[in-house]
């Protein structure tokens, strides 16, 4: 029932268009609704989706121009938007209980004073992420500024965003997620033998099942997403390039790195993004290249495919410098506190929950008060299994980051046993956030903490 692969012509998600751009402030409306939906060639699937499409449409902001997005909610449930690496006052910045009723609508206000970079939004209701971004809530939020454009680095239609998220269907092509409650109104939470996340068997870029994408022999940057809820992935091409790294990294969650590092294989965790350029005059025309994933097995060890299809002129390359970078020093870090990801804790529902520290999310208790304008140290540690994790509004340096945590980041994978250090800074409004897993459910089920800037 699941296609063969690299059938389907990767789509691109539609570029929203702003309703008005005046003042500074470009002001767009979105409307979450469900769709019928061909994603499984010849069959259609219920999805939610920001205007009913899946990723829905790009956003696209220019550093310095706010940007306003009136969101209505035309879906049976609660929602709440929460734009992923923004730099957003905390009333506009998702928490999750924070919902709009079906029926309703609000505004979110994004002043984007922040740098370049690859953002996205999804859905964050309490409980809910995880089934809410499954039906298809997540869309990407593109930044731009100035220091980036004036870089010689592939644009146009050779910048491709790729959103990559596995799925599962139902033999009658409806997504298929293990919720305890599928209405996703009464009790939360998925079937125990889910408690550790929710992998599907098919693999998704920009909302088509290992899609194949046309391209001509030149440089692509290409803006990588795990949009997954639980599935890691190390991607690689094959065959790799004769010559040189398959992928040039330029950017990570944050935003330009200062200077491109060469990668074989990237090691892509849950809501972490890599942009990269992919040089594929390094291959004959007509050759096939297929973009793989080496933590996987059967369909989910592919991803999609490039056919190099014609040639191209390309006056596009990857400076040695890319942006202004300062590393912050330890010595900066006005404090340190220490926080343990782990399973256990007093019983959620029925189960044993993951936890930070021990403690269930309760939107009434803070594990962090940090000062603004200030930078600490936080010491994170991951029990059981790896846990993603995000923290809003603060970007964060890893110390003595491996080759694929380098730069600005929001999101840092956790392997099982050990311990990050990350020097996060506290700038740009007060206000209490959340951080936590960006495994979908474990965050749902109750991996998930305040701060409050103060
Ligand atoms: Cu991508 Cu708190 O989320
Ligand atoms: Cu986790």
């Amino acid at each position: 029932r699941l296609p063969a692969p690299f059938r389907v012509p990767l789509p691109v998600p539609p570029v929203l268009r702003p309703l008005r751009t005046a003042g500074g402030v470009d002001s767009y409306e979105v409307t979450q609704r469900a769709a019928r939906v061909e994603i499984l060639p010849g069959t259609r699937t219920t999805i939610w989706g920001y205007e009913g499409v899946f990723p829905g449409p790009t956003i696209v902001s220019r550093r310095g121009r706010r940007t306003v997005v009136r969101h209505h909610n035309a879906l049976p449930v609660p929602t709440v938007v929460h734009l992923h690496g923004g730099r957003t006052p905390a009333e506009h910045d998702g928490y999750p209980t924070d919902t709009v009723a079906p029926g309703g609508s609000r505004e979110y206000r994004y002043p984007v004073e922040q740098r370049a970079a690859t953002l996205w939004y999804h859905d964050h209701r309490l409980d809910f992420t995880g089934p809410q971004v499954w039906r298809g809530l997540a869309g990407f939020h593109l930044v731009h500024d100035d220091e980036e454009d004036a870089l010689p680095l592939p644009r146009g239609d050779r910048d491709v965003p790729l959103m990559v998220a596995d799925r599962s269907f139902g033999a009658d092509g409806a997504l298929a997620y293990p919720a305890l409650d599928p209405s996703l109104t009464g009790m939360p939470g998925v079937r125990a033998e889910f408690m550790s996340g929710v992998l599907g068997d098919c693999i998704l870029v920009n909302g088509a099942p290992w899609p194949t994408m046309e391209v001509s022999a030149v440089r692509y940057r290409f803006r990588l997403l795990n949009a997954s809820n639980a599935r890691r992935y190390e991607l690689a091409l094959d065959p790799p390039p004769p010559d040189g790294r398959a992928f040039v990294q330029v950017g990570g969650d944050q935003g330009l790195l200062p200077a491109p590092i060469g990668h074989d294989t990237l090691r892509i965790a849950q809501a972490e993004r890599f942009d990269v350029v992919v040089d594929f005059s390094r291959y004959s025309v007509g050759q096939r290249v297929t973009l793989v994933n080496r933590l996987g097995s059967g369909g989910t060890a592919r991803v999609m495919r490039f056919v190099v299809a014609r040639r191209g002129h390309d006056d596009s390359h990857v400076p040695e410098r890319l942006a202004e970078y300062r590393p912050l020093g330890v010595s900066e870090a006005v404090r340190r506190r220490e926080f343990t990801f782990r399973r256990g804790g007093p019983e959620h529902h029925g189960v044993t929950p993951w936890t930070v520290d021990g403690h269930l999310f309760d939107p009434d208790r803070m594990a962090a008060e940090p000062e603004l304008g200030t930078v600490e140290l936080w010491r994170l540690h991951a029990q059981n299994v790896p846990h993603p994790v995000h923290v809003h509004l603060a970007p964060f340096q890893v110390r003595n980051a491996d080759r694929y945590s380098r730069g600005w980041k929001d999101t840092v994978d956790l392997s099982s046993g050990d311990a990050v250090e990350v020097l996060l800074r506290f700038d740009g409004y007060r206000g209490r956030y959340v951080f936590h897993c960006h495994n979908l459910e474990h965050e749902d089920m109750m991996m998930m903490a305040n701060f409050r800037v103060r």
